[in-house]
């Protein structure tokens, strides 16, 4: 890197508007969406989709609400001249479906765009050129009149040739490519030069996409750059102003939702910003930004898996852990305090004494994307024990008293580290049941009977002590009274200081668990449980399991 950057780079100037309106406006409307998957995420890809890909790819796009989708670029090659081809004369976009092409400013290929699109229901021609001050120097060479003439002259190509569309409604889109890099007065300029070409009405209105083809500065410039466009540019009632940011410097999403702000009627993007570098704008993030704020996005992610598995199997691309809504860690929390708060924020949404959801850390309700509360949750060694608590009863029905719960969650911490990597609920499970289940020494149950009289109970059990036969005898209140009554006759002293028992759900070999905790005349507690489908066994090795950890 440079010692002083500034030798060698520089802000991108920005644009003057002090007067501007959008910091104070707030969204409250989804916007028109475009999808541009199939051609800006498609030629992005190493191995860019075939006629198949795309059409499941599309068919996705339609079922997820896309009205308008660039489907390619079809004078660029035989396969995405095909695939229009297939989608028009198979008849695969519904009728409220714009298909939308991309076409530079020639002769040649606005011709075969055109040829591509004849029988179409709905068709957006949308047409680039390159207008910044590199591209104009470095690419064509030309000057700003020489660069206007280009899309002059494209603009009328197009228009002589729709009237061999007949029966196809028809929209023109125009770009100015790199518009966030070119001057404003000189967007307007080109634009207003393609404008009275195309000669759009308020009936009939034009598209005029300004896009951040690449990033050259903070999204708020963006919006400035948009609302002095919206404010100066002539006709503005004749334009559906459109958005296509990419992500150069990560802020295509608050790029997109402040050039909203600054007026824009419309959204391009890709989903889960597939695109050129560092991607395009992820459409999903937006839409569900919007739909964290209670507006509907008109864009339907209720089955968000199955849309990344389409997408996934498409593109050849994978969705990253941490994109937002999408990601595999997105609705899960590792710290232990999270954990606790979002297990009261949920235990309070199910109450259903809030209107609103306001759930900590977690910005909608995972089950309106198809996630499940179940993945909220996994246990790591900086989990708490809130985390390992409801690991346990999500998934095993297995609930805790709170105090042994205190007594687990930095046993299975301490293991969890050891093994210095997440765990599953089934390996929590087996980590409890080998701490306080499966101990069997020095005690382990033979036999158990309790008889009773007038509410006095007796019992007579046989136990092993490290293997040896014994038998006690014992009287109390309860069965369990009569056990430490007892074991105490063998010289082993204890009271209960902590019991509950439950049935275990359904699945479980075993029907009950119950939890004891005992206090030695020492002043030591230890918890046990036992499982039995017998209450009264799983109790009494749930005291042999105590007893059993003392050692
Ligand atoms: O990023 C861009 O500028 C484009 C244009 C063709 C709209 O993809
Ligand atoms: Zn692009």
């Amino acid at each position: 890197m440079q010692k002083d950057p500034s030798k060698k780079y520089r802000a991108h100037p920005p644009v003057v508007l002090p007067d501007r309106q959008w910091p104070n406006r707030v969204l409250t409307a989804a916007p028109r969406w475009c999808s541009v998957d199939l051609r800006d995420g498609n030629q992005a890809l190493a191995v860019p989709m075939n006629v198949s890909q795309k059409l499941e790819l599309f068919q996705t796009l339609v079922k997820i609400g896309f009205k308008e989708i660039e489907v390619g670029f079809p004078s660029a090659s035989n396969t995405e001249f095909t695939f229009n081809r297939r989608l028009i004369e198979e008849k695969r976009a519904p009728d409220d479906v714009w298909l939308q092409v991309l076409v530079q400013a020639r002769e040649d290929l606005i011709e075969r765009t055109v040829e591509s699109l004849i029988g179409a229901k709905r068709v957006i021609i949308h047409m680039y050129n390159s207008t910044s001050p590199a591209q104009r120097r470095v690419v064509f060479g030309k000057t700003k009149d020489e660069i206007k003439a280009i899309a002059v002259n494209g603009a009328r190509m197009i228009k002589e040739r729709l009237h061999r569309l007949k029966g196809t409604e028809i929209m023109l889109q125009y770009s100015p490519e790199s518009f966030s890099a070119t001057e404003v007065e000189y967007a307007k300029e080109i634009s207003e030069a393609v404008m009275e070409v195309w000669q759009p009405t308020p009936e009939h209105k034009m598209i005029l996409n300004l896009p951040d083809t690449v990033e050259v500065a903070m999204p708020n410039v963006y919006a400035d750059q948009i609302e002095w466009m919206c404010r100066n540019i002539k006709n503005r009632d004749s334009l559906i102003i459109s958005l296509h940011t990419h992500n150069d410097r990560y802020t295509g999403v608050a790029a997109t939702e402040l050039g909203l702000l600054a007026g824009a009627d419309r959204v391009e993007g890709t989903l889960f910003g597939n695109g050129e570098r560092t991607g395009n704008l992820d459409v999903v993030t937006v839409a569900m930004n919007l739909y964290m704020h209670g507006i509907d996005p008109k864009l339907d992610f209720s089955n968000l898996g199955s849309v990344i598995d389409v997408y996934e199997r498409c593109t050849g691309m994978t969705v990253p852990a941490r994109q937002p809504y999408a990601g595999e860690l997105v609705f899960t929390a590792f710290s232990g305090s999270h954990q606790d708060a979002i297990k009261k924020g949920l235990a309070e949404w199910e109450g259903g004494t809030r209107s609103h959801w306001d759930v900590p850390y977690l910005t909608i309700d995972p089950a309106d994307i198809g996630r499940e509360y179940r993945e909220v949750i996994r246990v790591n060694s900086q989990s708490g024990k809130g985390g390992v608590a409801y690991l346990l009863e999500s998934e095993f029905g297995i609930e805790l008293p709170k105090d042994m719960q205190r007594e687990f969650g930095p046993i299975a911490n301490d293991a969890v580290d050891k093994l210095g990597r997440e765990v599953s609920g089934a390996e929590l499970k087996a980590m409890f049941w080998k701490e306080y289940v499966e101990r069997d020494t020095p005690w382990k149950l033979g036999t158990f009977r309790a008889t009773s009289d007038n509410g006095k109970v007796s019992c007579q059990a046989t136990l092993l002590r490290n293997g040896e036969a014994k038998t006690i005898a014992g009287n109390g209140n309860g069965p369990l009274a009569a056990l430490v009554h007892g074991l105490g006759t063998t010289g082993t002293n204890f009271e209960i200081t902590g019991y509950s028992e439950h049935a275990l759900s359904a699945g479980e070999t075993a029907a009950a668990i119950a939890y004891i905790q005992i206090k030695t005349a020492d002043g030591k507690t230890r918890w046990g449980a036992g499982v039995d489908t017998n209450i009264e066994l799983a109790s009494v090795k749930a005291v042999l399991g105590a007893l059993n950890r003392l050692v």
